[in-house]
């Protein structure tokens, strides 16, 4: 078992909004982060920037000499399939061979995938072991950069979130605000988790792999798959505004995320359902 006062070496490769916030943890758990991104004018003091393009491998050549961990926590900016190959399998395969290059040899690596390597759309529950035959780019490109990770020769773990709700995420308020709900014929399940609790699984993940092997896969949703409908119909209420249309836009795909591998490996969400997790934003919404 590794002494926990080491002060470990931590990149952060597409140090975002998730990313940033693992940072800053980290950070003020005693670690040096490094944050990678092509602009790093936002990242806070407490991380070190790195600016380099993650699908340009020249700007990949001055990593830290020493990296005990490396989480792969990148967005692609658009839906287009190159800037998703290039964010994803690309640019993971680019970062990985910079590292080998340069002869440095992380203890750990997470890759940061999505729920959107499953094809599921028949309420059908799905957990690490489900089979994922994905009939869209984002979901093959996702996969195949999982198997990247998983193949890379260090320690990998794939965390699959579903959909991100939290701070600075307004859409669906805005759109139920405005009176827009969805339609509840069929019904559709969702899932979802909150940007907290998505900063709290990696930090859970990170520091569990410091004991124990990790499984190579876990699923990262809270314990409340549900209905599109009947969410955006409770935040309604909780705005005090009538849906006055059921014309909202869904995702074609409807299964229920199970938590079971992750909840067993010791995490407890802090917003285990949707109402939890909405009470704060919407008290910032109506402010
Ligand atoms: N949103 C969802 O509902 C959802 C669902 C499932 C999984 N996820 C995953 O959750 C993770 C967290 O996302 P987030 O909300 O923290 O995203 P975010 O705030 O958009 O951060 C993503 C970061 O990636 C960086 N990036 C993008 N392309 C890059 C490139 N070519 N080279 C270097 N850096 C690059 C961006 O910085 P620059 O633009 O400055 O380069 C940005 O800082 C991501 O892995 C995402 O795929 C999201």
């Amino acid at each position: 078992m590794k002494h926990m006062s080491n002060r470990d070496q931590i990149l952060i490769a597409g140090c975002g909004d998730v990313g940033s916030q693992l940072g800053l943890n980290l950070a003020a758990a005693g670690h040096q982060v490094f944050g990678l991104r092509r602009n790093i004018n936002q990242l806070p003091p407490a991380i070190q920037g790195i600016a380099a393009d993650l699908s340009q491998t020249d700007t990949l050549k001055g990593l830290p000499q020493q990296l005990d961990t490396v989480f792969y926590v990148v967005a692609a900016g658009s839906r287009e399939e190159s800037v998703y190959r290039q964010a994803y399998s690309g640019g993971l395969q680019n970062l990985l061979q910079a590292l080998q290059q340069q002869g440095i040899h992380p203890r750990q690596l997470f890759f940061v995938s999505s729920t959107a390597v499953y094809h599921q759309q028949n309420d059908e529950w799905v957990d690490e072991s489900s089979a994922t035959e994905p009939d869209n780019f984002s979901g093959r490109i996702m996969l195949d950069a999982e198997q990247i990770a998983l193949q890379s020769g260090i320690p990998a773990t794939v965390v699959r979130f579903s959909g991100i709700y939290g701070p600075g995420r307004n859409y669906m308020l805005s759109q139920v605000n405005r009176g827009t709900g969805y339609p509840a014929d069929p019904p559709r399940y969702s899932n979802r988790i909150h940007r907290d609790d998505c900063v709290g699984v990696l930090q859970h993940l990170w520091r569990r792999s410091q004991q124990q092997p990790l499984a190579p896969v876990y699923l990262a949703s809270d314990d409340q798959p549900a209905p599109l409908h009947e969410v955006g119909d409770w935040l309604a209420a909780q705005l005090g505004v009538e849906i006055t249309e059921r014309s909202a836009r869904r995702t074609i795909g409807s299964k229920r995320c199970s938590n079971a591998l992750l909840k067993q490996s010791g995490y407890q969400f802090r917003y285990p359902d949707y109402q939890s997790g909405y009470a704060e934003l919407i008290k910032a919404f109506l402010r």
